[in-house]
């Protein structure tokens, strides 16, 4: 916390070593709590409650003179679990589960004391756009915040149907959320946080709302500096809406009117608890973002090289089995292929890419890990570093623990950087090298908040696409997990030769 004497300030000692400490914010008198010289505040209201007439609207900013208790986190927004992975998705992601509401505009902050204001780190979570909440164990921002002098904040956004419902009865434009990295510019400041130096991040579906989020923003014009995609970046997409899922949503909800205002009303009427069986049953489709040219445009790559976007520093990049979650049970590579890709692509044609020999499925997880993951990422680098970005920051990463592995054949699975960085790794069976590496992790992602215009790391280069420069930093390969050598210079195309090859021209419209 920043001790601003124009700032209203009361730090009381309660009960042991946590002190209570009030900040006045847009959202009201906030009541958190102060331990070790970190001020943490949890569920503060930063959007009116989405419901009734505000269902599938814009969100409304929430504002109040009131004291509030900022104490516990607030709900998570109403979830769905994809059917095919909902098993595994709930185990490692909502385990315990946490309450959901559909008024669950809320966000969390952790601030570091210090004399002058810090930088601060926005971060939004994954879960495909249809699950996911700020409120997970995993996400919790002390450890990151304390560790590097940050300040971190999380927020909910509204996931399926509820954020994303891709609904010809709506306005193309606005359907998306942009509320709280308004909040953080309006009210950061009041935690002695600095808000010209904002830098979000996400993971998966977080990070591809990171990257439509710098893609959208045309250069001087974005409420951040820097920018942080774990895991996804956003690739070319068809312009044209799918509205088939939100359609058959209203029929089956016994809204059977024509697209317009009155089956609006007629679905803005039913329970969200109705809302969630359906999402949650066998016959719900899912959703996801629309290409509104507002905040989300079909040819974000494209818009890089012509210099429409941010332009400001980034990370971005993949872990090495970023494919084994999405494989699991997939056991036919035949099967798999026409299921994605319909007549595009044959199995002899994708087995060609990958070392021979491998099972269906573990050339479905390569697939996944390249056409979703790391393609994306090298297309995203390349653009920025050809349109003359000149702080691209480009990984993979390769680290494996035994005490998470939440699957057979997991690895350095989808998300399993995430407990590093926020330093929640499984403690029990920790090794010495995974806490080691959670406390690199932690300073690699500290140094880019804190300065994002120079290399996180020892021995990490600025990205230059291409044979003949090794500007690819392989993070926490072969058991490097010392800030000294945590990473490994590859040459900076190395991992790319299915993308060169076969993957990018389903991602890039200039391909
Ligand atoms: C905040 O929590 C305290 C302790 O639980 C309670 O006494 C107080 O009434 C609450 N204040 C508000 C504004 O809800
Ligand atoms: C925390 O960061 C602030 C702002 O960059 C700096 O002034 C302060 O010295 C830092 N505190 C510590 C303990 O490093
Ligand atoms: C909303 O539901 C109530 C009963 O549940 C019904 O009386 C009313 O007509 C409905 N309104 C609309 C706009 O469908
Ligand atoms: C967005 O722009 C594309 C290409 O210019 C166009 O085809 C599409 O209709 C536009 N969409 C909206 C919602 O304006
Ligand atoms: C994969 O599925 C195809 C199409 O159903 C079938 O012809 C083929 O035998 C299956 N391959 C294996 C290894 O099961
Ligand atoms: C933590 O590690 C222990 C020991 O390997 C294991 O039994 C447990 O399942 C792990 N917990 C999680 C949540 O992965």
């Amino acid at each position: 916390m920043y001790f601003a004497p124009a700032l209203a300030f009361a730090l009381q000692l309660s009960v042991g070593w946590a002190a209570s400490i009030s900040v006045q914010t847009t959202s009201g008198l906030l009541q958190g709590s102060q331990t070790n010289g970190l001020s943490t505040f949890k569920g503060i209201r930063f959007g009116q409650s989405p419901t009734g007439s505000l269902r599938w609207e814009p969100p409304v900013a929430f504002t109040s003179t009131a004291s509030q208790n900022a104490t516990t986190f607030g709900p998570a927004c109403v979830q769905q679990f994809p059917f095919a992975g909902a098993a595994i998705n709930e185990k490692i992601f909502n385990t315990p589960p946490v309450p959901e509401s559909e008024d669950c505009l809320f966000l969390n902050v952790w601030a570091p004391t210090s004399t002058t204001p810090t930088p601060v780190l926005i971060w939004i979570y994954g879960g495909a756009l249809t699950f996911g909440t700020a409120a997970t164990p995993e996400y919790d921002g002390s450890s990151l915040a304390a560790s590097q002098n940050i300040t971190v904040v999380s927020f909910n956004y509204r996931t399926n149907v509820f954020g994303f419902p891709t609904a010809p009865d709506l306005p193309t434009v606005g359907n998306n959320l942009e509320l709280a990295f308004q909040w953080v510019q309006t009210n950061i400041a009041k935690f002695g946080a600095d808000p010209k130096q904002v830098t979000i991040m996400g993971q998966s579906a977080g990070a591809r709302s990171v990257a439509s989020a710098y893609a959208s923003h045309a250069p001087g014009t974005a409420p951040f500096r820097a920018a942080i995609m774990l895991s996804a970046a956003v690739e070319s997409r068809s312009p044209t809406p799918n509205f088939a899922a939100f359609n058959a949503m209203a029929t089956a909800l016994g809204c059977t009117q024509a697209p317009g205002a009155a089956r609006l009303a007629c679905l803005k009427n039913v329970s969200a608890t109705t809302i969630r069986a359906y999402t949650n049953g066998a016959s719900s489709g899912t959703w996801t973002s629309m290409v509104d040219n507002v905040t989300v445009f079909s040819d974000p790559i494209q818009r890089i090289r012509n210099k429409q976007t941010a332009g400001v520093p980034f990370i971005i990049g993949n872990a090495q089995d970023d494919g084994s979650l999405f494989a699991i049970n997939q056991n036919n590579l035949s099967i798999y292929l026409t299921a994605t890709f319909g007549t595009l692509v044959t199995p002899a044609q994708v087995r060609a890419l990958y070392t021979s020999g491998l099972s269906d499925n573990l050339v479905i997880s390569e697939v996944v890990k390249d056409f979703v993951f790391l393609c994306p990422a090298e297309l995203w680098g390349a653009a920025a570093v050809g349109a003359g970005q000149p702080n691209v920051y480009r990984y993979a990463y390769g680290a494996s623990f035994a005490n998470m592995q939440p699957f057979v054949g997991a690895g350095a699975w989808h998300s399993s950087d995430l407990f590093e960085i926020f330093g929640t790794y499984n403690r029990t069976g920790a090794t010495t090298a995974e806490a080691t590496l959670s406390s690199t992790m932690q300073t690699i992602y500290g140094n880019f908040v804190k300065d994002p215009t120079t290399p996180p790391a020892p021995h990490w280069a600025k990205y230059v696409p291409g044979k003949t420069t090794t500007t690819l930093a392989k993070l926490a390969y072969n058991g490097n997990v010392a800030l000294s050598n945590v990473v490994q210079a590859a040459e900076s195309n190395s991992l790319d030769s299915p993308c060169d090859t076969l993957w990018n021209k389903f991602l890039d419209v200039r391909e």
